[in-house]
């Protein structure tokens, strides 16, 4: 502990530049709830230690209450000299009931002190967040069940690939999304062990009941061991990745839309709540909603990116360079919260141009389909491949489409092509062959949104 507040060790004071640079209040006010809330816990916990007596912990209760009632009417005065949330916390209990302040700090250390406050701070965080990713996978998912029998083409390396339910597409990024919020689930585990009762690193001497400070703050368990528990960021790490996971997926599934937005393909139109225009250019709709979230991903990996340079080459146990993971994730909570919710708006709000889809599908699409066909009259698959491919050569040297090929055409290439080849010039027959599990069939497609709403009550 090298504050300059914090003993009799230091005569001189810090340097004014070096002080803006350590202090971290200007943002760790955001952990100002949680920080207290540790706090009285820990106060209950010396109590039990036979280093509070009652009425002492009465005062530091009812102090510490009325700091965070400070916070929240945001009526509470930083001094300039509060480096941290934590010392200014301290600062005001002691303005608030005198010396016995000073008790409150007995056997613990900053250095558990912040990373349980981020714990607790991100516990909560996530749960917003969870909610706001699940409501944006139901939107998805109620717009697929709305526009099931819309069809479109679907790309692969942007150019036309088969035909495609436009659901299929919607569910698509649905599913990518689901297994975001199990990510975020599944980190949970690893953010509630509790750390306070580490101390600076070497644990606590006071015997504190850890146990009963863990259920006061509703930890699962509790750390196994102070070194690690006050040095670990697996946690913030982990987030940060999930998050930036979440954000590329969020990223392709902007991009998608972009295109499909664009005059040329016109296939949606998004609301005019989601774009703006250009200061220059009357006709211009923007979708500024849709590149702030592809540039975003780019923030929030940046911010993955940062934390863990900042942690590589880091000794055991606390150092100040661990003050850096706090702004990281505070930027990627609230960028991910706006994010999920403009997302969902975008998605919830944009028309689909139906027309343009369908006039957009074209008989090449079908190519495969053309193969499949001569397969189903037992031509192996690599030689009907070929046959299909000669069909869109003969096609494209005529100046017509595959559709048009007349059956003399066709049984040039094969003699297998009959008059029911016809059918197979058909994209509505074409996307519903795919009716094994997770294809674009309707009923395939049904069975996904079933297995999504049943999926969903479990996130
Ligand atoms: N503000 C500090 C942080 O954010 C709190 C911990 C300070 N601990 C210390 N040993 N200086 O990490």
């Amino acid at each position: 502990e090298g504050d300059k507040h914090l003993g009799g060790r230091l005569t001189g004071s810090m340097d004014p530049i070096m002080e803006i640079l350590n202090s971290s209040i200007a943002f760790d006010q955001r952990l100002s709830e949680v920080d207290i809330r540790a706090s009285m816990a820990y106060a209950r916990a010396l109590d039990k230690a036979g280093i509070l007596t009652k009425p002492e912990l009465e005062k530091i209760l009812s102090g510490l209450e009325k700091i965070s009632d400070e916070w929240s009417k945001g009526v509470f005065v930083v001094n300039k000299s509060d480096e941290d949330i934590h010392t200014a916390n301290e600062r005001r209990l002691k303005e608030l009931i005198g010396d016995i302040a000073g008790k409150l700090h007995t056997g613990r250390s900053r250095n558990d002190q912040v990373v349980t406050d981020l714990k607790l701070f991100m516990r909560n965080s996530i749960s917003v967040l969870s909610t706001h990713l699940l409501q944006l996978i139901k939107t998805l998912v109620e717009r697929a069940a709305m526009e099931i029998d819309v069809i479109f083409p679907g790309y692969t390396h942007l150019q036309k690939a088969q035909p495609i339910r436009w659901s299929q597409f919607l569910l698509s990024h649905a599913v990518a999304l689901t297994r975001d919020s199990e990510r975020l689930g599944e980190m949970k585990r690893r953010i509630n062990v509790l750390p306070l009762g580490s101390g600076a690193l070497a644990g606590n001497p006071l015997d504190i009941d850890r146990e009963m400070l863990r259920s006061e703050l509703g930890f699962a368990s509790i750390s196994l061991n102070s070194m690690d528990a006050i040095s670990e960021r697996d946690f913030v790490v982990e987030f940060l990745f999930v998050a930036t996971l979440m954000m590329t997926h969020l990223s392709r599934m902007a991009e998608d839309l972009i295109i499909y937005s664009t005059s040329e393909f016109g296939f949606l139109t998004l609301s005019d709540a989601f774009i703006a225009t250009s200061s220059l250019m009357p006709q211009k709709r923007n979708p500024n909603s849709l590149e702030l979230i592809r540039s975003k991903t780019g923030r929030v990996f940046g911010r993955f990116a940062s934390i863990l340079m900042v942690l590589k080459g880091l000794p055991s146990t606390y150092n100040k360079d661990l003050q850096e993971d706090k702004e990281a994730v505070f930027d990627v909570v609230d960028t991910l919260t706006a994010v999920l919710q403009v997302a969902a708006g975008v998605i919830s709000t944009l028309q689909i141009n139906k027309g343009k889809m369908e006039k957009a599908l074209t008989p090449e699409m079908l190519s495969t389909d053309l193969a499949l066909y001569l397969v189903r009259k037992g031509m192996p698959f690599r030689q009907a491949h070929i046959a299909s491919g000669k069909a869109i050569r003969l096609a494209e040297t005529k100046g017509i489409t595959i559709s048009n090929l007349t059956l003399e055409d066709l049984k040039s290439i094969s003699p297998l092509f009959g008059s029911d080849v016809s059918q197979v010039f058909s994209f509505i027959n074409s996307v519903e062959q795919y009716k094994a599990p997770g294809g674009t069939a309707k009923s395939s497609v049904t069975a996904q949104i079933e297995q999504l709403r049943e999926l969903m009550k479990k996130l």
